[in-house]
């Protein structure tokens, strides 16, 4: 354990691997990540090889560059690295992704309620300019088992169903879909899946082979720990050739030598920084090396300090555990009485239980809204510099603060 200078419970004793202020307890690796040091300091190295010669980085050693970093993504993704574009982040991946499927007048998008909303956006946005109507299906909250999703995805389908968004893990609810069912039942119904895997790299033990869906994006600075900006959208080989970045760029006409037109288009859509990117073999070896299990390891104390927190702030707060085991991986949602002043979908303030935490106890630590009416929920992250300590610290500060 590490302990505090400042009268907060320890973290753990990997928790100096991160530049974290140790003022805070920051229980919200969900929202946007936490980069270690030692990969920071990659990306760094990588940044100041850019700017030593740009022209030599970008015209003459970038491409291969990319090649490795892809293919370092593809084995620990296992996916096809030809089909493995990287894009900044889900968001894009999901925009990206619906921009490639041809809607119609008549064509229905199905969406679940505890999908985030950045990426409803962009679906209303998709059918607004298509014609085509959203469906969003309702599922409950807590949850018994992972079937009542498939089956409530199954239900929201009609013979106008062309194409669905449905997340592998839920932002506001924490929740680890059956992503391979959902995939499977969608495929046999020839409707297009876009998996909506922002959290899910780094969490779960991927196979978007054996997924198989057509689309699926994720972030690579979430719990895989890259830096800002990393992330990818894998696209099923039956659809690489209508699928373009949404900013057209020299690919588009560049001559095909040595690379597919997906390739050559996603590679370059202008300058930037591509070091997030290339940063990402240092994120994978990096926090892999952190337990003696590996990525296995890594995963598994993850989800079983998400566990153990869940079970702890349950038993402070008096409810039942919202959802069995197996649908958590290192988040975890605890459902909160309605807030009675809000009926908004997304709540642009902040919750005045998350102020309050964050004000009187130095606490980061969400609470998030879904669904209309909105529901809420306390939601939790557990990385490696977690310790159970500062959930039994939230639990008292979620004691002494109404959650109303
Ligand atoms: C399910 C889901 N999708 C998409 C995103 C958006 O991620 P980004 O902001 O990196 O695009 C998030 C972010 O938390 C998310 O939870």
């Amino acid at each position: 354990m590490t302990n505090e200078p400042t009268g907060l419970p320890p973290r753990s004793g990997l928790a100096g691997h991160w530049s974290l202020d140790p003022g805070v307890v920051f229980l919200n690796h969900g929202s946007f990540g936490a980069c270690p040091i030692r990969v920071l300091e990659t990306q760094n190295e990588f940044r100041a090889r850019l700017e030593a010669e740009p022209v030599r980085f970008f015209i003459r050693e970038l491409p291969e560059l990319l090649d490795t970093a892809r293919l370092k993504l593809a084995a620990f993704l296992r996916a096809d690295p030809e089909g493995l574009a990287f894009v900044a982040n889900a968001t894009t991946g999901v925009n990206t992704a619906l921009a490639a499927i041809p809607l119609a007048a008549c064509d229905e998008i199905l969406v679940t309620d505890h999908g985030y909303a950045a990426c409803r956006n962009a679906v209303e946005v998709a059918a607004r300019r298509t014609g085509a109507r959203v469906v969003e299906v309702p599922l409950p909250f807590p949850l018994a088992a992972p079937e009542r999703v498939t089956e409530a995805v199954v239900r929201g389908l009609s013979q106008h169903t062309r194409a669905a968004v449905v997340d592998h893990v839920t932002s506001p609810t924490g929740l680890v879909f059956p992503i391979n069912e959902i995939a499977a039942e969608l495929e046999n119904r020839g409707v297009i899946l876009i998996v909506d895997g922002a959290h899910a790299p780094g969490m779960i033990d991927l196979d978007l082979t054996g997924i198989g869906a057509p689309f699926y994006t994720g972030n690579c600075h979430k719990w895989m720990c890259a830096p800002k900006g990393a992330a990818f959208l894998a696209v099923r080989d039956d659809w690489r050739a209508r699928t373009h970045p949404l900013v057209t760029s020299h690919g588009a006409a560049a001559p095909l030598v040595d690379r597919s037109r997906f390739r050559l288009e996603f590679d370059w859509t202008g300058t930037g920084d591509p070091t997030p990117w290339l940063t990402v073999p240092s994120a994978v070896e990096t926090v892999g090396a952190l337990d003696p299990g590996g990525w296995p390891g890594v995963r598994s104390r993850n989800r079983r300090l998400a566990l153990e927190a869940m079970a702890h702030l349950c038993s402070v707060l008096g409810f039942q555990q919202p959802c069995p085991d197996g649908m958590i991986g290192s988040l975890a949602a605890i459902p909160l009485p309605p807030r009675t002043d809000d009926n908004r979908r997304s709540n642009p303030d902040i919750d005045p239980l998350q102020e309050r935490l964050f004000r009187d106890f130095s606490i980061e630590v969400p609470v998030t809204l879904w669904s209309v009416p909105p529901r809420r929920a306390l939601r939790i992250s557990a990385h490696l510099y977690n310790a159970i300590e500062e959930f039994r610290y939230l639990g008292v500060g979620l004691a002494a603060s109404a959650c109303g």
